[in-house]
């Protein structure tokens, strides 16, 4: 029986709400301006640097940039060409004059219409080059980078990348995000209705919370460093060019250093509680009554260890973390039986994903922790209130206590 004390309203949580209403405004404002940013037009990945050949003094020959490091580069190709390398003859280092370097300067005058002339030759040789699997040739550019051409479909994919995916990718968190917000500030904390017992029940053993705990930061480390990658440019550049490669070197770096464990928790995950997780007739019923989640009585849908919608979380860190894990390694040794295409749709299936998965696990995390009174202690030292377990898990508890575990004074 639950103790009889009177009842909690999810109301009664007042300043949850004020803070709910704080966060609905900041990602209102923030989703609109991802909203904008869709139909803004600038679909098109300019140019944002340009190079100039600089003197090692400092005294800068910009105008000399084109003439003498092509000058210098075609030089050489030319001679090695005529005369071919002797056999015991270094290969000469391409390159500008060595009394001068290139420099890379953050900024192009009119990068739009620069882009829009390039589309525009493009349009013209693009049915050439498709026909091509590759184009082979000399390059007489300056430095080695500029001699790789980006291939037209190339443009396709970094469309989907840098437009589509970053923007729906960011309207479905802060979207979601959004709503949970609201739920907070009208419907406000889900309570321990009848209050707390101040009687526990032993919820989750120390392997369950240890390897909950590595897996949730480790998820937590890859969709943060996850978001430096696809969104830096954006959100970190302002903060200045420093800011971002620092940031995204350490990112890059932690996004496969913080994979293995992820994966090593994913799997103790599956072997510890795939078997409570498994569909049953009551999930419907559960989910039919919304797991008695929009009003404050305390009859809820009986629930076992995990209602329907913790096994749906289940399923989505089980089968989405195996599908981000699977393309993860696919990105992290590229071209291993796959093409460039195929890869390419690899990289925009695990970006998608990644949304997707942030978004659930914010729904989690705010449902263990601000939206539900009394959920996070299951994790924190293992133990629940008896009210608590009562009102969400009732099957559950009655099991435990037919099996001989009472409540301890907690
Ligand atoms: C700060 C972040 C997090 C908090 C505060 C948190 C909190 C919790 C709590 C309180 C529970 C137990 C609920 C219960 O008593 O039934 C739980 C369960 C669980 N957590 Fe987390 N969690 C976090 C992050 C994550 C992440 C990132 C993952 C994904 C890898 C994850 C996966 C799970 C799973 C699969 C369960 C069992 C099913 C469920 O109860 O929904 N958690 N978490």
């Amino acid at each position: 029986m639950t103790d009889q004390t009177p009842i909690v309203r999810g109301r009664d949580f007042k300043e949850y709400r004020i803070g709910g209403a704080i966060a609905a405004l900041l990602l209102l404002v923030a989703l609109t301006w991802q909203i904008i940013a869709i139909f803004d037009g600038q679909s098109l990945t300019v140019p944002e640097t340009q190079w100039r050949l600089s003197q090692p003094d400092g005294n800068y020959a910009r105008e000399r940039l084109a003439y003498d490091a092509l000058t210098a580069r075609t030089r050489l190709m030319d001679e090695r060409f005529r005369t071919g390398p002797a056999p015991s003859e270094e290969a000469p280092v391409p390159g500008p004059r060595t009394d001068h370097f290139l420099t890379e300067e953050p900024f192009v005058g009119d990068p739009q219409s620069l882009t829009q002339t390039w589309l525009t030759a493009d349009a013209r040789s693009l049915e050439t080059a498709r026909q091509s699997e590759r184009v082979v040739g000399i390059s007489s550019l300056p430095y080695p980078n500029a001699a790789l051409f980006e291939r037209p479909e190339g443009r396709d994919w970094r469309f989907g990348m840098a437009d589509t995916i970053t923007h729906l990718g960011a309207v479905i968190i802060l979207g979601f995000s959004l709503l949970l917000a609201l739920v907070l500030a009208v419907r406000g904390r889900v309570p321990i209705a009848y209050g707390r017992s101040r009687r526990t029940v032993k919820r989750f053993n120390f392997l369950e919370r240890a390897n909950h705990w590595m897996t949730s930061t480790s998820f937590i480390v890859l969709a943060l460093t996850g978001l430096v990658i696809a969104y830096g440019d954006t959100l970190i550049r302002p903060f200045g060019e420093g800011v971002l490669g620092s940031l995204g070197r350490i990112s890059t770096w932690g996004h496969a250093l913080f994979f293995p464990p992820f994966a090593v928790g994913l799997l103790i995950m599956i072997l510890l509680w795939t078997w409570r997780n498994l569909p049953s007739r009551l999930d419907l019923h559960w989910l039919a009554s919304g797991g008695g989640f929009f009003s404050d009585d305390p009859d809820n849908p009986p629930a076992r260890k995990f209602n329907a919608g913790q096994k749906l979380v289940f399923w989505a860190a089980v089968l989405g973390g195996i599908a981000m894990i699977a393309s993860g390694v696919m990105l992290m040794f590229p071209f291993f039986g796959v093409d460039l295409e195929i890869i390419g749709w690899i990289m925009l299936g695990h970006a998608t994903l990644a949304t997707v998965l942030i978004a659930i696990f914010i729904g989690h995390i705010y449902i263990g922790t601000v939206g539900m009174q009394g959920a996070i202690w299951a994790m924190w030292d293992g133990e629940v209130d008896r009210n608590w377990a009562e009102e969400h898990h009732e099957l559950w508890l009655k099991d435990l206590e037919a099996r001989g575990d009472p409540a301890r004074d907690g």
